[in-house]
């Protein structure tokens, strides 16, 4: 499963790109709003940051003509890892739709149904986004979506990548790569826990202590 890091923070993708297993990034309005900086000026920065495909949203919800421009501008400036993230509504399926007609990457958000994510499929989305946090938040169980949207991917091959998104601890990730999803995009502070273990920090102490013995045996 790869990894993406869902983040506008250039620091944290600067950091994050450094690692070598980071594929790609995910933006969202609200996570743009929090760096006091322009989508226009965070896009082009992270996209000198990260040789992956980064997904850019558009702000409009309900007007096809206006998310189309919105889509076509955005794509154009950044052509090379640009996707256009679209709402899971009529009005973003619809875009989807004419998008993939013209070979434009699309990552469809919001899912929170097998149905939606259907409907992202059949409308030729590159990506769906299933959001599991915000499920589990209600009540919901955000590991059920993941296994229905795997079966249906596979029942009929859709070429649709699944990226679970909404991450809110490592738990997340690894039932998304067990159930099959294709992509988790995880914020940083969740990536910086997936490689702890105490178990690992107390080996490593262990071996730092001995490997001293050893060495000062060869002086
Ligand atoms: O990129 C969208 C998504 O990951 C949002 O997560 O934590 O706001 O539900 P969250």
């Amino acid at each position: 499963m790869e990894l993406f890091i869902d983040t506008a923070n250039l620091k944290e993708i600067e950091d994050a790109s450094s690692w070598g297993y980071i594929k790609g990034v995910t933006t969202n309005p609200s996570l743009i709003a929090k760096e006091g900086l322009t989508q226009e000026e965070v896009i082009n920065r992270i996209v000198d940051l990260i040789d992956g495909p980064i997904s850019a949203e558009v702000t409009c919800d309900d007007n096809v003509d206006l998310m189309l421009k919105q889509a076509h501008k955005l794509y154009e400036t950044n052509k090379k890892n640009i996707v256009i993230k679209l709402p899971i509504n009529e009005a973003g399926l619809k875009v989807c739709h004419q998008l993939s007609k013209e070979h434009i990457p699309t990552n469809l958000t919001l899912c929170f149904s097998a149905n939606q994510a259907l409907l992202a499929m059949e409308s030729g989305a590159t990506y769906v986004s299933p959001f599991l946090g915000r499920l589990d938040d209600i009540g919901e169980n955000s590991f059920q979506l993941i296994q229905e949207i795997v079966t249906i991917k596979r029942n009929y091959q859709y070429k649709t990548k699944i990226i679970c998104a909404s991450i809110r601890n490592p738990q997340h990730v690894k039932t998304s790569a067990l159930l099959g999803a294709d992509i988790a995009t995880v914020p940083y502070k969740i990536l910086l826990k997936l490689k702890q273990h105490h178990l690992t920090d107390s080996g490593l102490a262990t071996f730092e202590k001995d490997a001293l013995k050893t060495e000062q045996l060869s002086k």
